[in-house]
């Protein structure tokens, strides 16, 4: 069942007379059961549209619908959300840990015995019991954050928004934090998360988005599409430093190129014959190894995310349904 849809959203920020595409197109679907992970660099456009699909920023064009309803005409879709944005901001400084957790239960229909009752449970779940008492302000920064999931899922929302949710937590934290989550796509509800902290993404998504300047670069499972990159991919290393005509050549293969002080190597996607074209590029440095490799989410998301990035050949990458679908306008944006 489809708990978030939203279709192409746009939206420009005017700011000293210089106009930011923030957002340009973007439609996303989440069904219930999925964590969807939400990528991107830095100023990509994941936040804004995030806080377009929780009423927080009208979209300039686009529809958001949210278990049937859309968040930006009726604030009553608000109880189907959780939502933590941006780290900690939606907390009550002057509010203790507790007295938050029943503010914005409240806030979200819930019942003040049943709210109260929510919060001491997950005060207990997220180690913060001893907190109870602690005005906001005095939390860690760790502390804050926990708060903000905990009150982001008190009410039982249907869909799960969370913007960096595991920014500033502990280890011990991030695998509880990630074990709430994984429980909370299994009791069929639907989850949206934006990482830059890859291993998370490929641990708890089951598919990703990619955005790049503001739209969406790739779409894909993200079993099948660490699948076709590993099945894919090695590692060359070589000696001695490139000259600028090598880089050039290897710029327009499917490479991502990794120079460091104690050693050179170049990660190559794609079949075994595109191979000769990288060592030709590479001539006439010695090579060291080359080796099959297994490429994780985050190797993906540098090679395809490098600016100009050639799309690699569709045909080695199997027959058009299994491929990542990928935007070539926003590839070579
Ligand atoms: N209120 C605003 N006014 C002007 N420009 C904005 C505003 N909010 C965001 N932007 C711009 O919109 C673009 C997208 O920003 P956004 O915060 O959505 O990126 P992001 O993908 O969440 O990045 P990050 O990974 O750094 O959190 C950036 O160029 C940013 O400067
Ligand atoms: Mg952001």
């Amino acid at each position: 069942m489809e708990i978030l849809s939203a279709t192409q959203l746009s939206k420009q920020f005017r700011s000293r007379g210089q106009t930011v595409e923030a957002v340009r197109d973007v439609s996303l679907r989440c069904a219930s059961g999925e964590v969807v992970a939400f990528l991107g660099a830095n100023g990509a456009g994941k936040t804004t549209t995030l806080k377009m699909l929780t009423g927080l920023i009208r979209p300039d064009r686009g529809e958001v619908s949210v278990c049937g309803g859309d968040p930006n005409r009726d604030a009553r879709v608000l109880r189907h959300i959780g939502a933590v944005l941006e780290g900690n901001r939606n907390l009550y400084w002057k509010l203790t840990a507790q007295e938050n957790l029943e503010y914005f239960g409240a806030l979200r229909g819930m019942g003040r015995l049943e709210a109260s009752r929510a919060a001491i449970l997950w005060l207990g779940r997220l180690d913060l019991e001893g907190k109870r008492h602690t005005l906001v302000h005095k939390l860690s920064r760790g502390m804050q954050q926990k708060l903000a999931f905990a009150i982001s899922v008190l009410h039982r929302p249907r869909l799960l928004l969370l913007d960096e949710p595991t920014l500033g937590l502990d280890v011990e934290a991030t695998t509880a934090l990630k074990g709430y989550v994984a429980e909370w796509a299994a009791e069929g509800n639907a989850v949206l998360l934006t990482t830059h902290q890859l291993d998370v993404a490929q641990e708890l998504s089951s598919r990703v988005v990619i955005m790049r300047q503001g739209a969406i670069l790739a779409e894909q499972s993200t079993a099948e599409l660490i699948r076709q990159y590993s099945g894919q991919s090695y590692t060359v290393r070589f000696q001695g430093t490139l000259a600028e005509p090598q880089v050039a050549l290897l710029a327009g293969l499917p490479v991502r190129l990794e120079l460091r002080d104690d050693e050179s190597l170049l990660l190559y996607f794609g079949a075994p014959d595109g191979l000769y074209a990288v060592l030709e590029a590479l001539r006439p440095q010695p090579l060291i190894s080359i080796e099959p490799t297994l490429a994780d989410l985050s190797d993906i998301f540098v090679y395809l995310n490098r600016d100009g990035a050639p799309l690699p050949p569709a045909a080695r990458y199997g027959p058009l349904p299994t491929s990542p679908v990928l935007n070539q306008e926003a590839l070579h944006a």
